[in-house]
Parts: structure tokens; sequence; C-alpha cells
């Protein structure tokens, strides 16, 4: 069994070079190359191109484990783990050129499905920023050798939230009510465009808190991690766990209050 330590040490490795790879194209002028399930849901060459960089490499490090990305087929492995991937988080703000994008990168060892909140080992990179926020199990959360700590007593005057909406137009009214009922509670709320940013954000104590409904295991899978290890939480439903339902991530003091205030009908 690897360390959690040397997963981290590669999945740092590769999200550098990825980003890397993602910040060269992106100064080369970026072109949408598909539309897919709606207008904001997009896909650039360098997403595809990203992506494989990353299944290539871990194919020749660590042949054998699955992979599960935003862009391309799932693998099953024949180790107990798997490479969980989102080449370019907020592939949106790319092809506009907002810098706050991200290649986020996680392995999760067991059945993915239930554990990709509980990766092993991930790391969330913003190569326009250069921020490297990583973490391993158990060994708590880093940025650039500065140890992160959700922010544990949000202001009592509000918090600083963010969130981000679903691709699908009829899910918009649904988002915007959510909107309303978490108001109360906000000093004043952030859409990035970017969910492993997000998350790393509320890591980092720069966000109170952040809740999605309907992410990805890539969009969540390395961030939820950040959280974790930076003392935080994270859950949602159903089952309490992050996913195709709420998820929401703060720090102990506010997680229920926005969990209710994010779910209420
Ligand atoms: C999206 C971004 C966005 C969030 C969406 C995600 P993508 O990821 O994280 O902020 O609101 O839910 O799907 O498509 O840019 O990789």
């Amino acid at each position: 069994m690897p360390a959690v330590e040397d997963l981290e040490s590669l999945a740092i490795e590769l999200a550098r070079e990825a980003g890397e790879l993602a910040r060269r194209r992106r100064t080369e002028g970026v072109a949408i190359a598909a539309t897919k399930s709606a207008l904001a849901d997009i896909v650039t060459e360098a997403d595809r191109e990203v992506e494989a960089l990353i299944r290539e490499r871990l194919a020749a490090e660590r042949p054998g484990d699955g992979f599960l990305g935003e862009e391309s087929a799932a693998e099953r492995g024949t180790t107990p783990y798997t490479w969980v991937v989102d080449p370019i988080d907020g592939t949106v703000n790319y092809a506009y050129g907002i810098p706050a994008y991200a290649v986020s990168i996680a392995v999760v060892s067991g059945e993915p499905d239930p554990q990709l909140w509980t990766a092993d080992a991930g790391v969330v990179f913003g190569p326009a920023s250069g921020e490297l926020f990583h973490a391993a199990r158990g060994r708590g959360a880093w940025l650039h050798g500065q140890r992160l700590a959700v922010n544990a007593e949000p202001s009592a005057a509000g918090a600083l939230l963010a969130t981000g909406f679903g691709y699908d137009p009829a899910t918009h009214a649904g988002d915007l009510a959510r909107v309303a009922r978490v108001m109360p509670l906000a000093r004043d709320l952030r859409r990035i465009g970017s969910a492993a940013l997000d998350l790393a954000y509320v890591a980092a104590g720069r966000l109170d808190g952040y809740f999605e409904r309907g992410l990805n295991p890539w969009d969540h899978a390395a961030g939820a991690l950040l959280v974790v290890e930076a003392g935080g939480v994270i859950g949602g439903s159903p089952g309490g766990r992050p996913g195709r339902g709420m998820t929401v991530a703060t720090g102990p003091a506010l997680f229920e209050k926005l969990l209710e205030a994010a779910l209420a009908a």
C-alpha cells in the first residue's frame, strides 16, 4: 500500500504539469470545442488535452489504478485506488479568460462512489494564481507550507458565502430561491465559478461557507478532503454526503444552519 504522502506527492506533480499545460494553452487562445448538457456546460480542447496528459502520466506511474475524469470514459482499476480528475474546473471562466479555474486531482481507495468525499490525497491547483492547495488524509491541508484552517467563528454580522448554479435551466428558479433563503446568514455571497476553488477557499478560511446542488465527484473529491483536513465539515443530502444532492461545506459552527437554510423547501 502506498503511503498517503506518496499519493499526495504524485498528485502535486501531476497538477503542476497539467496546470502548466492549461495556462500555456490559455495564452495561445481558447475556443469552445463543444457545448454539452446546457449552454454553461462546455468543453475546450484544453480540457481534453489536460485530462489526457494526467491520464497518460497515471497509466505510466500507477498502472492498474482506476480513473474517473470529467472528459473521458471512466475505467475501473485492478488496485483499490481510483483517481478522480477535473482537468479544468471552472471551464466557463477559463474560456472567457477569467483566471478562477483549477486543476483538481484526488485519489480515493475502496469503492469509488461512497468514499469520494474522503479521498486519500487531493490537490487543487490554480495555474493563474500559482496557488497549490494539497492534503493527505490525516496529515492536514496545506498551501505553500502553511497549514490551512477553516474559519471557526464566522462574524456574527454575517458569513462570506459562495455558491454555484446547476447547468440545467429547469433548476435555476430553485437555485435562486435557495440563495434568498440563505442570504439572512450572509455578509455577502460569491459565485466564483469553480467548485474546487470554492472548497479550497473554505479550507483556507477565505470563505465561511459554500453550498451548491448537483456537483459531480470530480468537482468536489479533492476540495472535500481539503475542507475536512482543515477542520471543516462537508456534507449534504442525501445521506449526509455531497454529490448529486446538496453539498454544504463550512467550519463546524455554521454547518447545521447553512444546511438547514439550503435545504428548506
Ligand atoms: C463547474 C464549476 C462551477 C460549478 C459547476 C461545475 P466545470 O465545473 O465548478 O463552479 O457551479 O457545478 O460543474 O464544468 O467547469 O468543470
